[in-house]
């Protein structure tokens, strides 16, 4: 697989990979033995981390060494510990003040059952004028970005073609788009042809009403949305892999990573996105690019609730991941 597709990148110094959560949260994370409904419980841990697609992305990008800019909205005082954690994490960020409150999303590990229980709130209505705002944010930050990662849920108030108009803006100036939405964010930003999407089989299989069971599937699937418009497509397959189609190519690739126990794969699809772009911004091959995405998500999947991968495990995860030509 020779084509890298466009090479915004090479040239730069330290080009940067930027995301945009339009919607992110403060995540509670608490240890209990077991949980008792309607009785007082007492946490053995606690631990308070940003949260958001967006935002995992960047914290990847970052533990493994590369450049990051986290963009994003952010309100209330849960907005300003947001951005005091990011600060503490050495993540750069721009967050566009909202009114109303960045929303809490609490994470409950329990041993007994072994689970994780999640209550998410909602986040706070955003208004046109906010989303004007990051667009202008985004658009003019210096060093342009060598590429744009557009991902999760819509807030409440944000228009359904938003990541449509930004990923024409954003590649009207040469800068790739990663588009990793679901629903009708994904089908409505379809149309604007990002350079890349990262759906995983639910997500894909929504997109293009079929069922996507076996491999042969996914792999016809693939061709489908090549056919859509994005240069690359990422389809994800939890433990077993991912699939990278690129459409300059017409080649399909499967990358399938070692048996491991997995122990939370929260952020998994976030990671394989940082891997791969931390690779292609280094100037890597896309497929050695797409072995360090998969290692990377393979790397998340080893760490407990929403813990995200740790760099020592994607270099160990990367020697085992093996790659073969399925198209
Ligand atoms: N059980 C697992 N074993 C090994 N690797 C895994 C496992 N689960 C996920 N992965 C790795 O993570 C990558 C992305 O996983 P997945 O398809 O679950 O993404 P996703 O559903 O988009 O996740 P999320 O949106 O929660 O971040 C896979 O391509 C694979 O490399
Ligand atoms: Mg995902």
């Amino acid at each position: 697989m020779a084509a890298r597709g466009p090479a915004p990148s090479l040239g730069r110094a330290h080009p940067v990979i930027a995301t945009i959560t339009l919607n992110p949260s403060l995540d509670e994370w608490m240890q209990l033995s077991s949980l008792r409904v309607g009785r007082l419980n007492r946490a053995t841990g606690f631990a308070r981390y940003p949260g958001g697609k967006g935002i995992n992305v960047s914290r990847v990008v970052h533990e493994l060494g590369g450049h990051t800019v986290a963009f994003g909205l952010a309100g209330g005082d849960d907005g300003l510990i947001l951005r005091e954690l990011m600060n503490r994490l050495a993540l750069p960020h721009r967050f566009i003040p909202v009114a109303g409150s960045t929303r809490n999303n609490y994470k409950i590990l329990t041993d007994d059952p072994a689970g994780l229980t999640e209550i998410n709130t909602a986040g706070p209505v955003v208004s046109r004028r906010v989303l004007a705002a990051l667009q202008r944010t985004v658009l003019t930050h210096r060093p342009a970005p060598a590429a744009v990662v557009l991902s999760g849920s819509l807030p409440p108030g944000a228009p359904v073609h938003v990541y449509q108009r930004w990923i024409r803006l954003l590649q009207a100036r040469d800068i790739p788009t990663v588009l990793d939405a679901s629903g009708a964010a994904l089908r409505h930003g379809l149309r604007a042809h990002p350079w890349c999407i990262k759906p995983n089989r639910d997500e894909a299989a929504e997109v293009l009403r079929t069922r996507l069971t076996t491999v042969t599937q996914c792999v016809h699937g693939m061709q489908r949305l090549l056919q859509m418009g994005p240069r690359i497509v990422m389809l994800s397959l939890g433990r077993d892999g991912a699939l990278l189609g690129c459409a300059h190519t017409r080649e399909v690739w499967q990358a399938v990573p070692p048996r491991i126990r997995a122990r939370s794969a929260v952020g998994a699809g976030d990671s394989l996105i940082g891997g791969f772009l931390t690779g292609w911004v280094r100037g890597q091959p896309l497929q050695d690019a797409f072995r360090l995405g998969v290692a990377s998500g393979t790397a998340t999947a080893m760490t407990p609730g929403t813990e995200l991968c740790h760099r020592a495990d994607v270099m160990r995860m990367l020697r085992r991941v093996t790659i073969k030509r399925v198209a």
